[in-house]
């Protein structure tokens, strides 16, 4: 964990938001994978680890606002748990790490809270998908699983994204960290896809190289030649020379900041032209990313921006025809790239998700659209100094998507579906990488740029 003066700041700052009430954050419990005693290697709860950096399971943090307290509710380790588990910090000293100066047993806190609800004082928590979190909230407030959302405050969740959206340089230095490690890992998968090789491999080589630097990976990776399946998590084709294989895999950082970067390149190591164009034409949207990433912009006009760059690229290729400024407006483009530009990045991959997409990548004045592809992009909101983003355009063919649009003859204005039928077993493209918002503009996270351009991944096997 980072020094405990980091967390005393970022609770202080979080508290400042309330004047009375409570406020709860839970961290994570044990999940079993097939049993109580066979568990998935614990990841502790995101916001937790924020506001307290403790590790452990069972924890969870109260901010009395009334009292002017916080207290950490946990249990101390039993004998028993010392035998099987060895030596584990008292919960004293587990609050003394994170600089919280009250303890209580986790037993406490249920009676607590139904206490404070019955005499009228506001309780707050954050959502949480974990069911397991769910029912013990349920169970702590004395309610059904269907009333939690009662207590789920829109105004604790926008104080956590206000405050975990601007990365401190503490967090910075995690993120290019795992951006390094991330860089590591990408060069592996480059070096072993020679054809023959089997897509597992290549994905247990990045999980081992994350295990052996003692991190795990931030996502499961997606290591597919079918990359038009945008989470294609099935590892299973032998790789063929020609074809091109679609890498999106990122690794935590030693406090579980993220990193999530895609490549995409030949097996064998040559371009065909066909595929060359299009790698181009991705390269020339994610460059068009940079020229406009700084404050002030907003996300969802860099995206804009980007697909217009598709759409001309595509015209000129003749797969789409018409005014892109049109295609895009209609949302023609999104056949070939049917997702979002990027998404915020930080202790977790999608960072925040768990609290509610709108509320960390859309704001008052920046509302999601509603249209196929663009209603796809996790963040839309004005960028500011300190926001880590990632920045993933890619072009893809998907048979399904392209049979259903030109059996209806959507957008046969702007599309040209005679040309597509030579394009239903292309696959996809996505190149992504991390970007820190600076003050001035912007900078990639990480001291060295994956491989990317057509040069760099020619001839490299
Ligand atoms: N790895 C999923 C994504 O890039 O958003
Ligand atoms: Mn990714
Ligand atoms: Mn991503």
């Amino acid at each position: 964990m980072f020094d405990s003066a980091i967390y005393q700041t970022r609770r202080r700052r979080l508290q400042e938001y309330f004047s009375t009430g409570l406020v709860l954050l839970c961290g994570n419990f044990e999940s079993p994978f097939t049993a109580a005693d066979n568990c998935y290697r614990f990841r502790q709860d995101s916001s937790f680890l924020y506001f307290c950096g403790l590790e452990q399971p069972g924890l969870a943090l109260l901010f009395d606002l009334d009292a002017g307290r916080e207290i950490l509710f946990g249990s101390d380790p039993s004998l028993e748990e010392q035998v099987w588990s060895g030596p584990i910090p008292s919960l004293v000293e587990r609050a003394a790490d994170s600089g919280i100066g009250n303890v209580a047993p986790l037993t406490r806190l249920a009676a607590l809270l139904q206490q404070a609800i019955a005499k009228g004082q506001p309780v707050r928590l954050l959502p949480s998908s974990r069911a397991e979190n769910r029912l013990f909230q349920a169970d702590l407030l004395g309610i059904q699983i269907a009333e939690l959302p009662t207590f789920v405050s829109t105004e604790l969740i926008k104080a956590v994204v206000a405050l975990r959206s601007v990365k401190g340089a503490e967090e910075i230095a995690e993120l290019d960290q795992a951006a390094d490690l991330g860089y590591r890992l990408h060069c592996a998968a480059m070096k072993m896809a020679l054809p023959g090789t089997y897509e597992w491999e290549i994905a247990g080589e990045l999980e081992a190289l994350a295990a052996r630097a003692g991190r795990m990976l931030s996502f499961p990776a997606i290591v597919t030649t079918h990359g038009e399946i945008l989470h294609n998590h099935q590892q299973i084709r032998q790789l063929q020379d020609g074809e091109l294989l679609l890498v999106d895999a990122g690794v935590e950082s030693r406090r579980h900041y993220a990193s999530d970067h895609t490549r995409t390149f030949p097996v064998g190591g040559t371009f065909n032209p066909a595929q060359q164009e299009l790698y181009q034409l991705v390269l020339q949207c994610s460059d068009r990313a940079y020229e406009l990433i700084r404050p002030g912009i907003t996300f969802a006009e860099v995206h804009r921006e980007v697909c217009l760059v598709l759409a001309r690229g595509l015209a000129a290729l003749g797969l789409m025809r018409g005014d892109p400024q049109d295609a895009v407006a209609a949302g023609a483009h999104a056949l070939f790239m049917p997702h979002g530009l990027g998404h915020m990045l930080g202790l977790d991959v999608h960072d925040m998700e768990d609290l509610g997409e709108d509320w960390v990548g859309y704001d008052e004045q920046v509302h999601r659209s509603g249209q196929f592809g663009t209603r796809s992009l996790r963040l839309g909101r004005r960028l500011q100094d300190g926001f880590v983003l990632t920045v993933e355009p890619g072009v893809y063919f998907i048979p399904a998507l392209i049979e259903r649009w030109r059996a209806e003859q959507l957008h046969a204005d702007f599309i040209a579906y005679e040309q597509l039928g030579n394009h239903l077993d292309f696959g996809g493209i996505r190149v992504e990488d991390d970007v820190l918002v600076t003050a001035t503009g912007h900078r990639l996270l990480g001291h060295r740029r994956i491989p990317r351009t057509v040069e760099e991944l020619t001839g490299r096997q």
